[in-house]
């Protein structure tokens, strides 16, 4: 891990640890809860990319850190959603309780409904500061979290549980639940620093190539990893009966293709008009985690 990296997630916590700090009153339990999912860990992956790629375009971390820690709370209340009892129905959570069994079902929504709004908020406050191209990231940052990104696949994945699934939905839904966060986490950052076209068109298939690694490497992990380092229980996906691209196509394949898709990135990044030495080592760091 480069000590940029550590650097940037330091800061990364830094800001997370004092956005919900003192407030509320009657409600105060809504921002505990809040910050309890957001503070207990996480390896920051999102906001790490939307770093990384903003200093290729000269800007630095501590004038985009609000875009990135909104990518973060959205994803931090895709996760709290994905847990609950009607969803994956899942008791860990970055090494600890989930937020519905520490503060109740419906706190838990209420978190996750409180995240997602911060962060528009936080959008929107940061567009205002920065005018137009901070406006259209936040766009694709809100499309890529909804229907059509994120929910969308976290559609698809309930659908069909206890069910075959294509090639081709399973590929939606990976692309979707999880590749579109962590696409937009590159191309949001590009947008603002203002990147050129082809830059651009490069880190989008960057970005759905990595999430796509990131997602079946989370599937190979829930069948060889350790909760312990994982910090969630595994052969969830199993005792779920879920579709995903183990049952599919097998652990040796999804290995195969992981690093078929590490490969690919790293040409990606190559091919950009500037040196991205830190995100390429990122991108093989996600390929060789154990959690
Ligand atoms: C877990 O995401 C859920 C997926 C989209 C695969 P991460 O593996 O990034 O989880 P944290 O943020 O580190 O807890
Ligand atoms: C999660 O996929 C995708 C989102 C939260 C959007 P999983 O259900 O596989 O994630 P984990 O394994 O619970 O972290
Ligand atoms: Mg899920
Ligand atoms: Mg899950
Ligand atoms: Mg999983």
């Amino acid at each position: 891990m480069s000590s940029k990296v550590n650097l940037y997630r330091d800061y990364i916590n830094e800001y997370l640890n004092l956005y919900f700090k003192d407030k509320g009153s009657y409600n105060k339990i809504i921002y505990d809860s809040a910050s309890y999912s957001l503070l207990i860990g996480g390896k920051r992956v999102r906001p790490l990319l939307f770093l990384l790629t903003s200093e290729l375009y000269n800007k630095n971390y501590k004038d985009v850190i609000e875009m990135a820690a909104a990518i973060e709370m959205i994803h931090t209340y895709s996760l709290i959603h994905d847990d609950l009892p009607c969803m994956d129905d899942d008791d860990l959570r970055r090494g600890m309780p989930t937020n519905h069994k520490k503060f109740g079902e419906n706190i838990a929504v209420l978190s996750g409904d409180t995240l997602l709004n911060e962060a528009m908020s936080l959008l929107m406050k940061f567009s205002l500061d920065n005018g137009g191209n901070a406006l259209l990231a936040s766009r694709e940052i809100a499309e890529a979290a909804g229907p059509e990104g994120m929910i969308g696949g976290q559609i698809v994945d309930i659908l069909n549980e206890d069910k075959a699934i294509s090639k081709e939905e399973l590929l939606y839904m990976h692309n979707k639940k999880t590749g579109e966060l962590i696409r937009v986490s590159v191309v949001a950052a590009a947008i603002f620093a203002n990147a050129s076209k082809e830059d651009i068109e490069i880190l989008n298939n960057f970005g759905l190539k990595l999430g796509l690694a990131f997602q079946i490497k989370d599937d190979i992990l829930d069948i060889v990893g350790d909760v312990e380092k994982l910090g969630k229980n595994i052969n969830c996906d199993e005792n779920k009966n879920k579709s995903n691209f183990i049952t599919l196509f097998g652990l040796e394949y999804c290995e195969r293709e992981c690093i078929n898709l590490t490969n690919e990135c790293i040409k990606l990044l190559d091919s950009l008009s500037v040196e991205a030495s830190e995100l390429k080592e990122l991108t093989i760091d996600l390929l060789n985690r154990e959690f």
